[in-house]
């Protein structure tokens, strides 16, 4: 389902403003459309004729190594290492760098299709957030204003096959979800089955699956209650209730939310709105508003609820590693997803993707999804390569699906699994299944690490260490190592420990062993799904 069509005169007659305020927001709105997908769902050739044209940069300096490709560097850091690049080098250096394609490319891919106006959304960064999209939008000015001799038509639109990528989903019927954690953990995930019969889709492991969420009832009626607005208020021909449903985010509030606030207000409030618009933290409280906060924050303004919405960031799909594979569970897709939930005061923050799969959803319910294919992240193509699979906590779930499709494939290459999780008696996901596969011997080894069972923390890196002469010796056999779950931690220690292995048991220098390792990652011996 679309949401809000688009709007010739972006703020309505009857909006509570003056003739230059109306005209100054109407040329605000205009102005970000191409930075905000929910405002108006352009085409990307449509956005991009939006923009403003250039002259081409120098050729992007490919070999450059990109230093600042590193999910665990702040942003901050990583403008340092690209200063003085080619734009499109620091449009990269400004993205998350993990490489997760929530987006629909990689980083480096998103960056060179904005800097060749073939993107016009500034803001589809999820892991980067409004720190990106900032930086986005101040480099994307750089490329300065189009001199008329010099606008080029707009490249044709890609669309991708139905299904294959977020800008054209297809629809799934939710089944059923699980709880993988036992009464008392202090995690909450799920396993989650969808129906793909209707879709046609397909997928092979490794893929990941885009959902498109609906945002919670109960933070939508709150949100209708801070603006005083009527529910069924019409806004493009659906009610402002559905728009805050599927249309918008409620999460972090936007910088254009805040400019928009200062204008209804004065004083005071006025200069504090501004400066939150300008990403500055005037109270100490910026990183907790989400819509709703920042509305409580400004009481009483009373916005016009068409003006409101076109204030708001799009609600973006989120993706899911594929946790089953096609070959044992025809027509079916399966992830592993873990619910977000925090505490900020007294309110209880719902991650709206995770908790839509974990408690909203309902069976039989239509779902607009899409399959997201990995790069550089699948099994290798002897079947007979021995595989080491690397899955703490979620990262588990493209390795159920590995497992399931190396079985029913019968490949006959040896299979290890490295899981770990808080507390071996609740957060043991899948234990059966793994210990049936353990048992019939298609799980070669299980390495397992608890790191709330005992006072001293085990995690799957310490584990690697303990057990690093075999390792060494999988490695020395061919075999193909992959790691999923989180990026910003979890990842970076997993390859250290991987090169101190590869140091001691290989018997080489730190460097020689650094260098080892990325030349398995070169050769798509060493594959990461972070996030
Ligand atoms: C390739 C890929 C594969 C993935 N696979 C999986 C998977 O298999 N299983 C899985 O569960 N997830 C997976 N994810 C993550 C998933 O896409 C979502 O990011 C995740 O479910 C959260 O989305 P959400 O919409 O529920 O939360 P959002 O509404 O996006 O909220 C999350 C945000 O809330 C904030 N937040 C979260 N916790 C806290 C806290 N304690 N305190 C303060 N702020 C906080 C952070 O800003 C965080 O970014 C994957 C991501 C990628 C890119
Ligand atoms: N965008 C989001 O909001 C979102 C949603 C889901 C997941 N994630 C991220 O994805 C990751 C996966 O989450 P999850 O629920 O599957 O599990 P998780 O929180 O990563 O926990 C899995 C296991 O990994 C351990 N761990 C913590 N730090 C580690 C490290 N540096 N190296 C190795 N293991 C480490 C945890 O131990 P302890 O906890 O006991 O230290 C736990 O035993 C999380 O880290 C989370 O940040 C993000």
């Amino acid at each position: 389902m679309s949401i809000t069509p688009r709007i010739p005169s972006l703020i309505p007659e009857s909006a509570p403003f003056t003739p230059e305020q109306r005209t100054w927001l109407n040329g605000l709105f205009a102005g970000i459309i191409s930075l905000d997908e929910s405002v108006t769902p352009l085409s990307n050739a449509e956005a991009a004729k939006l923009l403003p044209d250039v002259v081409p940069a120098p050729a992007a300096e490919a070999d450059d190594g990109a230093p600042w490709h590193d999910p665990a560097m702040p942003i901050a850091d990583r403008m340092k290492l690209a200063e003085g690049k080619a734009l499109p080098r620091r449009m990269m250096a400004a993205m998350a760098q993990q490489d997760c394609s929530q987006c629909g490319y990689n980083c480096k891919d998103y960056a060179d299709a904005i800097f060749s106006k073939k993107e016009g959304r500034l803001n589809l960064c999820v892991p980067g957030g409004k720190d990106t999209a900032r930086m986005l939008k101040t480099l994307f000015a750089e490329m300065g204003a189009p001199a008329a001799a010099e606008a080029a038509p707009a490249p044709a639109p890609i669309v991708s096959a139905p299904g294959r990528s977020r800008d054209n989903p297809v629809i799934a019927t939710f089944i059923s979800r699980r709880r993988l954690n036992k009464e008392g953990s202090q995690k909450d995930t799920w396993h989650i089955e969808f129906d793909l019969a209707e879709s046609g889709l397909d997928y092979i492991v490794g893929d990941s699956f885009g959902i498109f969420p609906t945002n919670d009832g109960a933070l939508v009626d709150a949100v209708l209650a801070a603006l005083a607005a009527p529910a069924d208020f019409p806004i493009g021909g659906r009610t402002l209730r559905d728009v805050l449903t599927d249309g918008v985010s409620l999460s972090p509030a936007p910088d254009m939310l805040f400019q928009f606030i200062s204008y209804l207000t004065g004083g005071e409030r006025k200069k504090k709105a501004k400066a939150l618009a300008e990403g500055r933290d005037p109270d100490g409280d910026a990183a907790t508003l989400d819509v709703l906060a920042a509305l409580q924050k400004f009481s009483g303004i009373r916005p016009d609820p068409e003006a409101f919405i076109e204030a708001l960031d799009p609600l973006q799909p989120r993706v899911y590693s594929i946790s089953s594979s096609l070959k044992s569970n025809p027509g079916r897709v399966s992830l592993t997803v873990d619910a977000v939930r925090y505490a900020v005061g007294d309110r209880t923050r719902l991650g709206v993707a995770s908790t839509f799969l974990a408690s909203r959803v309902k069976p039989g319910d239509k779902i607009r999804v899409y399959v997201q294919k990995a790069q550089h992240f699948a099994l290798p193509a002897d079947p007979g390569k021995p595989i080491i699979m690397i899955g703490p906590g979620t990262g588990l779930a493209p390795f159920r699906a590995f497992l399931q499709e190396r079985l029913a494939a019968k490949a006959p290459g040896p299979n290890w699994l490295y899981f770990g999780h808080q507390r071996s008696d609740y957060d043991f996901f899948y234990e059966d299944e793994l210990k049936e596969m353990r048992k019939s011997g298609h799980l070669t080894r299980l390495t397992l690490a608890w790191s709330r069972d005992a006072e001293e923390k085990i995690y799957v890196q310490h584990r690697m260490r303990d057990e690093g002469r075999d390792l060494w010796d999988w490695i020395s056999h061919g075999a193909h190592i992959y790691v999923c779950g989180d990026a910003l931690r979890m990842a970076k220690d997993v390859e250290r420990a991987l090169i101190d292995v590869v140091a001691e048991h290989g018997k080489r220098s730190p460097e020689d062993a650094a260098r080892f390792v990325a030349d398995l990652k070169k050769n798509d011996r060493y594959q990461a799904d972070v996030y």
